[in-house]
């Protein structure tokens, strides 16, 4: 899978990618990620990649022409259309979809390139989403700065998904939020850390036990945090 991230702050992205498991997956050649500076792509004297709004208003709007230049340099074409097979552009904005583990795996999903642009500033001009965009997510119901941030998340959301980013120890498929639910608790050495103890079950060797905790806790868990996850699974 090849990542290719658009954005007015490059150094935003120094150092982020190269820790665990994306480390290993870049090392692995699971992913190659590559960070553009869209100021390269703004040809004006003073690499401007915003201006005021039309109509007027607060704030400033990432301009169109850098963005369109971009894409065209990296995908050979600014027709939607005609992109290559395989591949999204992706805009990172509040008004986007959702991103949800089901949407992480669809984009894991035989995709192989992924374009992210940042939006910035009060929004970005209409014509990039009208023309460019196959996908808008949105990390959450808040408002960041930027598209940074929610770029960083998606790119790691959709690298552990890859086909061999995760070493046999783990497995994907037991992250919360696969199976619907939260995770259970889990606990390590010591068994006894100043009189707060791992609960016996995890000590019993009964797997049969300890499966059956594990599931009740993330029931529980769930249900007290995030009731919302339940509707539509059925409960017994
Ligand atoms: N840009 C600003 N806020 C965002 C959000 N919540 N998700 C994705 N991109 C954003």
């Amino acid at each position: 899978m090849k990542f290719d991230i658009l954005t007015i702050f490059p150094e935003f992205f120094t150092e982020v990618f190269d820790f665990g498991i994306i480390r290993r997956a870049k090392l692995a050649e699971i992913v190659e990620i590559n960070v553009h500076d869209l100021r390269k792509w703004a040809l004006d004297k003073h690499h401007k990649t915003d201006d005021r709004p039309f109509g007027g208003g607060e704030g400033m709007v990432m301009k169109c022409e850098p963005v369109f230049l971009a894409i065209e340099e990296l995908l050979g074409t600014s027709e939607r259309k005609n992109y290559p097979p395989k591949t999204k552009v992706v805009l990172l904005t509040p008004q986007g979809k959702p991103l949800k583990q089901a949407v992480a795996q669809e984009f894991a999903d035989g995709k192989e390139r992924i374009v992210l642009i940042c939006g910035r500033y009060e929004g970005i001009d209409e014509r990039v989403t009208e023309a460019l965009v196959t996908d808008e997510i949105s990390i959450g119901d808040y408002v960041l700065s930027g598209g940074e941030p929610a770029a960083i998340v998606l790119v790691d959301a959709i690298t552990r998904l890859l086909p061999d980013a995760l070493g046999n120890e783990q497995s994907a498929e037991k992250d919360s939020f696969s199976d619907g639910l939260l995770d259970f608790p889990q606990y390590t050495q010591p068994r006894d850390f100043r009189g707060m103890k791992v609960p016996e079950v995890l000590l019993s060797g009964n797997h049969a036990e300890i499966d059956k905790w594990r599931e009740e806790k993330a029931l529980e868990k769930t249900k007290e945090v995030r009731k919302d996850l339940l509707e539509g699974v059925d409960s017994e």
